[in-house]
């Protein structure tokens, strides 16, 4: 059971960046990753529709003999994972808007939110919000076209730097001390979010947090993998080819790419 792989899901390469912290801090375990590239991106999608694929790609998961699952999305994390822990034992991790470490840091008391628009609309975000933040103020930016800039591989360009200058910009301009990176795909922006902050700003992401919390996880229920070699498998809903070169670079040792009709 102890190198049964860990399950990890995305609307697509995002969870990437969650993967890389995840085989970073244990690298005896095993990942199984599904990109729903094919329902790509999330961020506009109502709650039914979330929870349908949530759902769906967790069943797969488990089917597939996975011994916890990792929401890499905040997205659906925020919209589902109070319904797939109903409806699943196994351990499910989330990923949600680092608020809390973002109040403890900023000395402006101005924090600046970053994620989609379904992450800023939803009640889970306001009650972290309500639960961590004082005095502070507390501003979001949806970032449109960002999600679509990382899954085109386009991380460089001068479409993507305009991009990233337009939504981070009046963050800064307002006061903010403190971004919160809270979609997964957006830690690969990270190099144009700091060419446009400087290194006074200070910028937080949780992929590393969530590698942490699922460690805690498996140790608690004596499911870590031992002196055992992992297996990499990427899967995903659209045609894999087409992400390859991304995901074989930020996923260094990912072994089959594989597509999933589900
Ligand atoms: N990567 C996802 C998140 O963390 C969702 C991006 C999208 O598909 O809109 O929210």
């Amino acid at each position: 059971m102890n190198v049964a792989p860990i399950g990890v899901f995305d609307s697509g390469v995002g969870g990437l960046s969650v993967i890389r912290a995840i085989a970073e801090l244990m690298p005896e375990e095993s990942l199984l990753y599904v990109a729903d590239t094919a329902h790509c991106p999330y961020g506009a999608r109502p709650i039914d529709y979330l929870t349908e694929r949530a759902l769906c790609i967790t069943a797969y998961l488990q089917a597939q003999g996975a011994k916890a699952i990792v929401v890499a999305c905040n997205t659906a994390t925020v919209a589902t994972v109070a319904t797939l822990r109903e409806r699943f034992s196994l351990p499910i991790i989330g990923i949600e808007p680092a608020i809390r470490p973002a109040a403890a840091n900023t000395r402006s008391g101005v924090i600046g939110v970053l994620a989609t628009a379904a992450t800023l609309g939803s009640a889970h975000l306001a009650a972290l919000i309500e639960r961590h933040t004082d005095y502070h103020e507390v501003l979001t930016s949806a970032c449109p076209g960002w999600v679509e800039a990382v899954e085109a591989g386009d991380l460089e360009s001068a479409a993507t730097q305009a991009l990233v200058q337009a939504h981070v910009q009046p963050l800064l301009d307002a006061g903010a001390d403190t971004l919160v990176l809270g979609c997964t795909h957006f830690p690969f922006l990270r190099p144009l979010i700091e060419a446009v902050c400087g290194p006074d700003v200070h910028i937080l992401e949780t992929g590393m947090p969530v590698a942490r919390q699922l460690q805690r996880q498996l140790l608690s229920r004596h499911l870590l993998a031992h002196a055992h070699s992992p297996q990499y498998r990427f899967l995903s809903t659209a045609n894999p080819a087409a992400q390859s070169d991304f995901v074989r670079h930020f996923w260094p040792g990912v072994g089959e790419l594989g597509y999933l009709s589900i």
